[in-house]
């Protein structure tokens, strides 16, 4: 495996992909009154097809970094650029359009609809999207075509989590966002879901951007963003990630 370091606001030179995220001196404060800066200038560039990672300690800004880019949240100043198309321009109307039709979301604890099956689940959003892909070959996709009919509460952890990737990719969005997406998950059930989003990445060629607590998790993805005190500090390529199974915990 080939790393090399650049600066925080370096982005490697390569014919393949090409850029398709770029966040530039993003600001984002909370409160009023006593105001908190969480973000104070951040820089992050994620090339197209590439799985990125974001490390850092708790507090560091990861999730309101995320956020903003997932169009979930807005920033105080700086900007997000995704595909060529800057979300600080878009209206409101125009940043639902976005979250609903180009990113696919992952969070630590699944966020399923109970009352919902496991295909039900994926159904409501493949219902709502302009080119989904066919329910149940996403959940194939996942490895969970026999729990089709299971309501989220006869599901693992790992399974829950796999109905949830299965749910953000059925609208094959062009950005995949995971917040500890094996955050509540064992070292086994951990290493298939990135395993999953590893192929996922291969297969649908779905950038994806993730935030982990877990630093071994780095070696298997192309770029390494190093958080702290709302600054990426800190940035690492890898020429060729190691596969999620192979990955020492
Ligand atoms: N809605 C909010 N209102 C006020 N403060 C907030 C809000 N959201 C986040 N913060 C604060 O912003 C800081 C960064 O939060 P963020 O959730 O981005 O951190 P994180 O790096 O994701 O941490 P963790 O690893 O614990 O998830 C924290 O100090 C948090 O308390
Ligand atoms: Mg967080």
């Amino acid at each position: 495996m080939t790393t090399s370091a650049t600066a925080a606001t370096g982005l490697r030179n390569t014919t393949d992909g090409g850029r398709f995220l770029a966040v530039a001196g993003l600001r984002k404060s909370y409160g009023t009154g006593v105001v908190t800066p969480v973000l104070r200038g951040t820089d992050l560039e994620l090339e197209r097809h590439r799985i990125g990672v974001i490390l850092g300690p708790s507090g560091s800004g990861k999730s309101t970094l995320m956020n903003i880019v997932g169009g979930i949240d807005r920033a105080d100043g700086g900007t997000v650029e995704v595909d060529g198309e800057r979300l600080s321009d878009f209206t409101d109307d125009q940043l639902l359009e976005y979250r609903r039709t180009r990113v696919g979301f992952v969070f630590q604890f699944y966020n399923l609809v109970p009352n919902l099956t496991a295909g039900e689940n994926v159904e409501v959003v493949s219902n709502i999207s302009e080119k989904p892909l066919q329910t149940d070959d996403v959940l194939a996709a996942v490895g969970l075509a026999d729990k089709k009919d299971r309501f989220p509460c006869e599901l693992s952890g790992g399974e829950q989590q796999r109905v949830a990737i299965a749910r953000a990719i059925v609208k094959s969005p062009r950005l995949l966002l995971c917040d500890e997406p094996t955050g509540a998950l064992d070292v086994e059930t951990s290493l298939g879901v990135l395993a999953l989003l590893q192929r996922v990445n291969a297969e649908f060629g779905t950038t994806i951007l993730m935030i982990t607590h877990n630093s071994a998790i780095a070696d298997m993805t192309h770029s390494v963003f190093r958080m702290r005190d709302g600054q990426v500090e800190d940035v690492t390529h890898h020429d060729q990630p190691v596969p999620a199974e192979r990955i020492q915990w």
